[in-house]
């Protein structure tokens, strides 16, 4: 049983693995300011944005956290050996969660908040205090997890520096990747829509800043 959800959760690594490679090299143009952020996601969202792909994605997030935490259950009541083992459980646990909030929010802002969710998106979130408090954290963590998962993957593949220096890489990349989001790199001005959108977000009313 385990054998077959491994090989499931393998196939579906690598098809969300484009996606995800696709994404993360998107928000890499965020160094180059908003609008090459902008040109970068509308060209990667010719990808994913249309009523063919998009449920695909949506349904391979969901189905990659189950198979995930199928694989974690068994992985802990056979007992879990070794540091990267242990590496394999804990990034592949923050992970799933990531993955269901990150993938859950984007879609309900999109559909529920009726705002686009370009770089303000994320950059609200990272920008305006105090969701910067949190949101700093989970969007490096979840980056770094995603970044030791595919090292451990690589170590129990038989390869033997790459995933040395895939972890050791990790948080030096996450930090990179969320740092023009921020507002660290050059001044981000949130537009109106997305003031207001993320001041009524979790009840925080007029405490926003800046
Ligand atoms: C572990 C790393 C990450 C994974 C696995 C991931 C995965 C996803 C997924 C599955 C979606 C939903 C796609 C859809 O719209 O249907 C999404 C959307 C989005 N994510 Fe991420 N994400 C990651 C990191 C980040 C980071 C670091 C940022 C920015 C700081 C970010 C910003 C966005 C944005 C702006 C969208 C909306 C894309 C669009 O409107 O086309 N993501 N992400």
């Amino acid at each position: 049983m385990a054998g077959r959800t491994r090989q499931i959760h393998r196939i579906v690594a690598i098809a969300l693995g484009v996606f995800i490679a696709l994404h993360l090299a998107s928000h890499a143009f965020a160094w180059g300011g908003i609008a090459a952020h902008s040109a970068a996601l509308q060209a990667v969202r010719l990808a994913y944005r249309n009523p063919a792909i998009e449920p695909l994605l949506l349904t391979a997030v969901a189905l990659q956290v189950v198979l995930g935490l199928r694989l974690a259950l068994s992985r802990w009541r056979s007992g879990v050996s070794g540091g990267w083992g242990r590496l394999q459980l804990a990034s592949g646990s923050i992970l799933a969660f990531f993955l269901l909030a990150h993938a859950g929010a984007a879609v309900s802002a999109r559909w529920l908040g009726g705002i686009d969710t370009n770089f303000y998106w994320p950059a609200g979130t990272l920008v305006l205090a105090p969701l910067k408090y949190g949101f700093w954290p989970y969007y490096v963590l979840a980056v770094s997890a995603l970044l030791i998962h595919v090292a451990c993957a690589l170590h129990f593949n038989g390869f033997a520096r790459m995933p040395r220096l895939l972890a050791m890489a990790a948080l030096p990349v996450a930090i990179t990747i969320v740092l023009p989001f921020s507002g660290a790199i050059f001044p981000v001005e949130l537009p109106d829509d997305y003031r207001t959108y993320f001041a009524n977000y979790a009840d925080i009313g007029g405490e926003l800043e800046p």
